[in-house]
């Protein structure tokens, strides 16, 4: 038996920082979302405990130890084999979830193959903040350090979604340090919208508390929100995370590709994709 899971990119629609524990963690309050562009893994019994990494991003992922795929693995605290393949899509240290996406993603694959519940919260909590909101992914609201989650609200039916990185990895704890804030206001109710005009005018109140940071950290990060805004029918343009990626809505997918055309012709080096929501089953 063959186990095949999908590990979505995710996007911080906002990112507040509302606080910082004595531990020096963050409080965060995030609208998330993920998209139907990500990695994917297979896994297949085997004696023993392997990762293989393949794709078009596989140049510099780690397939030891380090690999957060294998330290979920080891969560299940049990000596089980598998043969794990990673196949890599998204670029690593971006803002967008890839590693604790495909922990989470691990973490769901191997409780099928090996027949085994998954881990608890705080095992899981501790491979990553962002791995719980990666679990069951859909849009969700994380707060605390990433360990409270709530149900997100409705999505419009019809909107499209862009990322674009420019190939410039940025430092996540570097990001957090540079706050010069840390106690910014939380992000009210997301009401639910019924389209992607409504969605992003409600967005546009809110705040990437990271982005300032960030772009002192990657000055680029100012060109691509540009690049982005400028493109015909963006509603919005922000970063995601604690960047480099940023991304763009929508009306509709139509838009967000006729986009992603303009701008990879245009930076050939960025890495661009054209997206729409995604929520597990
Ligand atoms: O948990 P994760 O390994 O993804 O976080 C990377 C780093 O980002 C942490 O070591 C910490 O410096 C910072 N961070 C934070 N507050 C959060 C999440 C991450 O300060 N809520």
């Amino acid at each position: 038996m063959t186990v095949e899971a999908f590990a979505p990119a995710k996007i911080n629609l906002t990112l507040h920082v509302t606080g910082q524990r004595a531990d020096g963690y963050h409080l965060l309050d995030s609208l998330v979302i993920f998209v139907d562009a990500g990695d994917r893994l297979r896994l297949s019994p085997a004696d023993d405990l392997t990762l293989r990494v393949t794709g078009p991003r596989a140049e510099g992922v780690p397939c030891d130890g380090r690999n957060l795929v294998l330290k979920a693995a080891m969560l299940f605290g049990c000596e089980r084999g598998a043969a794990i393949t990673l196949d890599k899509h998204l670029p690593a240290a971006a803002g967008i979830g890839g590693g604790s996406s495909d922990a989470a993603a691990a973490l769901r694959g191997l409780a099928e193959l090996w027949n085994l519940p998954l881990p608890d919260p705080a095992a899981v909590l501790s491979l990553g903040a962002d791995v719980p909101v990666c679990l069951r992914p859909r849009a969700l609201r994380m707060q605390g350090v990433g360990e409270t989650i709530t149900e997100g609200p409705r999505l419009p039916e019809r909107m499209g979604l862009l990322l674009v990185n420019p190939g410039v990895e940025v430092s996540t704890p570097a990001v957090f340090k540079a706050l010069t804030c840390k106690t910014n206001a939380p992000m009210p109710h997301p009401p639910g919208w019924s389209s992607a005009a409504v969605m992003a005018h409600w967005l546009a109140e809110q705040r990437n508390d990271l982005e300032t940071p960030a772009r002192r950290q990657a000055p680029v990060i100012r060109e691509v929100l540009d690049v982005i805004a400028a493109t015909e029918g963006c509603l919005l343009s922000r970063m995601s995370g604690s960047g480099a990626t940023c991304f763009g809505i929508y009306d509709s997918r139509d838009e967000a590709e006729d986009a992603a055309r303009l701008i990879a012709a245009g930076a050939p080096q960025w890495w661009v994709q054209a997206a729409s929501p995604y929520s597990a089953a």
